[in-house]
């Protein structure tokens, strides 16, 4: 069974994903690029487009509504990711008020003319993450698979949920089957799998892949666990945490070497926040972790996160 990474928007940079990588995942995703950001000159936007070395095959995921900005986003993508990806699924307010993520969903047709933009300005593969429908009134997933066909898309990702059930609720397993028997080209399954028992699931549908979202945030290691039959190991714990910051604090060199001119924070600042969000999570469910997530707001310093790191060995 083949398992990857789900595009998480704050979440899967470069470290992040290296980890998962290490972890099993047979593809990774970039967080969503904002491509009228990019065609913008926005010189964050692009830090999202780094990588580290050793990722293994990396997409990069862009989000617009303008055939111009999707064009210029795909022409400057570098051709060490192994694909690019069309966000038409994000349902957050940021995104689907210019028209973008799962906007889109409303208008398939739209889909076809970002898709070719995109392929007429890349020599790399393009693909299509979309969810079944806007709603359980609506099931179009079989005109966005038709769009994405006829632009020419490799693959195709359904999040087999309506935009409506934002991130949660019944994961649409008979529709995703249904799709797959349609489809001329690859499909993957993504929602709701967080073991092998959810994975193997989604699997008997005909998935080419599965997709992983949540679940590997604090068990980059699970999809090892899924594709071996096991149970997941849960959360990475202290281990885990400290290759996490290294693979950051390695990739923030990079992020200064390459960006000579822009501000990228000092090893403290930049650990700090970009461990906030990473670093509870590879304690969940072990003792003190209640203790820890108190301690985490306060976390400014590298020093810091040594010492909660250490704390747990
Ligand atoms: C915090 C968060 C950020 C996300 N960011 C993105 C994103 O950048 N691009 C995207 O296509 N989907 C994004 N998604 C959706 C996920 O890729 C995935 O479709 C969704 O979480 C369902 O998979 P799961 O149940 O395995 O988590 C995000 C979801 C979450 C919870």
């Amino acid at each position: 069974m083949k398992v990857v990474l789900a595009p998480l928007a704050g979440f899967t940079d470069a470290p992040f994903r290296r980890l998962c990588r290490e972890g099993g995942a047979d593809k990774t995703y970039t967080e969503m690029v904002s491509a009228a950001g990019l065609a913008h000159g926005s010189s964050p936007t692009r830090h999202l487009m780094e990588m580290l070395p050793d990722e293994g095959p990396v997409s990069c995921q862009i989000f617009g509504s303008k055939e111009s900005d999707v064009a210029f986003a795909s022409s400057v993508v570098s051709d060490a990711f192994c694909e690019i990806n069309l966000n038409a699924g994000c349902p957050m307010t940021k995104v689907t008020r210019e028209g973008a993520g799962a906007k889109l969903i409303d208008d398939p047709e739209k889909i076809y003319r970002l898709l070719k933009a995109m392929s007429e300005n890349t020599s790399l593969p393009i693909t299509l993450k979309t969810r079944i429908g806007p709603n359980p009134g609506r099931t179009n997933a079989f005109e966005l698979l038709d769009a994405a066909e006829k632009a020419g898309a490799k693959e195709i990702i359904f999040h087999a949920r309506y935009t409506s059930q934002m991130h949660g609720g019944e994961v649409h397993l008979d529709t995703l089957a249904e799709l797959v028997s349609r489809a001329s080209i690859p499909v993957i399954g993504n929602g709701g799998v967080k073991d092998f028992k959810s994975a193997l699931e989604m699997a008997k549908t005909g998935v080419a892949a599965v997709m992983v979202g949540r679940a590997a945030l604090g068990d980059p290691f699970i999809f090892s666990a899924i594709k071996e039959g096991r149970k997941a190991d849960g959360a990475g714990g202290a281990l885990m945490c400290e290759k996490h910051l290294s693979l950051l604090l390695q990739f923030r060199d990079i992020l200064a070497e390459r960006f000579p001119n822009d501000h990228v924070s000092s090893p403290d600042a930049f650990a700090s926040v970009k461990m906030h969000t990473h670093l509870f999570r590879y304690f969940s469910g072990l003792p003190g972790a209640a203790k820890l997530r108190a301690r985490l707001n306060m976390v400014r310093k590298l020093s810091e996160i040594y010492d909660i790191i250490h704390s747990y060995v």
